[in-house]
Formats: C-alpha cells, sequence, structure tokens
C-alpha cells in the first residue's frame, strides 16, 4: 500500500525557561500508509502528543518534513494548514469535548456544519451515529451517557465530514481496556466502511492487537515499527 503522510527526521525543541532547547522529538521518521489503523505505542511524555500535533498540521515541527500525499505541508501557511484540517482531517481527543447543551445526534450535525458539509446531514449525521453503535441514542445528551458512548459521539463527529485521516490522541485513555478496545473495533470498522485512514495513540498494552502498524516512541525517538499480519 502507498504512503499517505511520510515524516522525515522530524524533531521538534521547546524553549526552555533557562534558555536550553528541550528536544521532545529527535529525528522521526515514519510511514502512514492508506487505509490503515497505525497505532503509536509510548509512555507518558515521550512524545506522542507532540508527534500527532504534528502529524495533523496543528503544529510545526522545528525541522525535517512532512509529505502529506507527496506534498511538502511544513512549508505551507497557517491558512493552508488549517484548509487541510477542515476538509480533510478529524480529530479525537483524550478527554471527549462534546457541546453538553446539543443531543448526540446535534453534536454531530453541528460538526457537519462547521466543515460546511454539502451533503444531506439528516442522513449523514443518523449514518455516522449508526456507524458507532448508537442509533438509539441519537436523542440522548452527553451526560446522560457512559463515557464510551461520549467518545463513540466524538468519533462520528469527527469521521462525519469524509476526512481522509483521523487522529486520535489517546481516545481510550478514559475507559476500561474492553471499552477501549470496543473503540478500536470501531476505528478498524471506520476504515473498511469509509475508507479513511486512522492514527491512534495509547500507553495501554492491551490496544495494540488491532494495529496495522505500531510505532513506539521512548524520550522522542522512534524505538520500533511492527508491521502485524
Ligand atoms: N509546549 C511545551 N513546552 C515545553 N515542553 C513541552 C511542551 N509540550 C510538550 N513538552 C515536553 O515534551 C515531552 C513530550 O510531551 P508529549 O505531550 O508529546 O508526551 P506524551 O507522550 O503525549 O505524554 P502523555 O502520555 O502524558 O500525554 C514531555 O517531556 C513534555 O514535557
Ligand atoms: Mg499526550
Amino acid at each position: 500500500m502507498s504512503a499517505f503522510i511520510t515524516l522525515k527526521d522530524i524533531r521538534k525543541g521547546f524553549e526552555m525557561p533557562d534558555g536550553e532547547t528541550f528536544w521532545a522529538l529527535k529525528g522521526i521518521n515514519m510511514e502512514i500508509r492508506k487505509g490503515e489503523l497505525t497505532i503509536l505505542r509510548g509512555r507518558s511524555g515521550s512524545g506522542k502528543t507532540t508527534l500527532l500535533n504534528i502529524l495533523g498540521a496543528l503544529d510545526q515541527p522545528t525541522s525535517g518534513s512532512i509529505l502529506y500525499e507527496d506534498e511538502d505541508i511544513s512549508t505551507w501557511t497557517d491558512e493552508q494548514r488549517e484548509q487541510l484540517r477542515r476538509f480533510q482531517m478529524g480529530f479525537v481527543f483524550q478527554s471527549v469535548a462534546l457541546v453538553p447543551m446539543m443531543t448526540a445526534y446535534e453534536n454531530v450535525e453541528f460538526a457537519l456544519r462547521l466543515a460546511g458539509f454539502e451533503g444531506d446531514h439528516a442522513k449523514r449525521a443518523a449514518e455516522c451515529l449508526h456507524m458507532v453503535g448508537l442509533q438509539s441514542r441519537m436523542d440522548h445528551m452527553p451526560e446522560e451517557m457512559s463515557g464510551g458512548e461520549q467518545q463513540r459521539v466524538a468519533i462520528a463527529r469527527a469521521i462525519c465530514h469524509k476526512p481522509k485521516v483521523i487522529f486520535a490522541d489517546e481516545p481510550t485513555a478514559e475507559l476500561d481496556t474492553n471499552t477501549g478496545l470496543m473503540v478500536m473495533k470501531i476505528f478498524k470498522d471506520l476504515i473498511a466502511q469509509e475508507g479513511v485512514t486512522v492514527v491512534v495513540s495509547t500507553h495501554d498494552p492491551g490496544l495494540m492487537e488491532l494495529g496495522d502498524t505500531v510505532y513506539e516512541i521512548e524520550a522522542g525517538e522512534m524505538i520500533g515499527a511492527e508491521e502485524q499480519s
């Protein structure tokens, strides 16, 4: 399968109060392939969020290049990267950030509006909630749902505008392993049904088996890449 996103020698430094630079990423090389579930594993502080923010065009590397479908987006303007995020990417975070005053359906429909989705909003919102198994919860408020259900609404919201890729930063961190596994399976289903590519970070060793490729990061360095059959 073809490379969809390629990182070449990505370094990210943060200026510390003492004037020294802290290197959170020390020359990362990796490839994200289309239609795969890529898992990024590593301990707290290893650099997962920093790396996902660069992959998702939310942050710029200090040096190195990011090829997104063969275009080097590290040279793009903020405006170009904003457009890329809005139309081609979807994001899921550790803490679910649903709009509390909106039902599950309204949360997804709102995301469709923000993305300027041109199709039938009602149909697409219902379809996405169905894909994450929440067809019977469309009219529930976030506070009436479990953490796992809320995270599934967040996934429906991330996929609804038909992005090419979803980045999920520890989406299972606040869930037990079984619920986390269910969330990972939903990502696999979305890959099969929607042809999307998914990159997920986690530190839960019980969730690795579903990844097509598992990258391991430690102290800002890639220490392993494993392809599973
Ligand atoms: N804005 C920043 N300024 C200074 N240091 C930072 C900044 N952001 C991250 N770091 C440092 O970079 C390292 C990697 O942080 P990062 O958030 O990427 O880790 P992580 O793997 O996502 O950890 P966790 O599992 O706890 O979320 C950490 O040592 C962190 O303290
Ligand atoms: Mg993190």
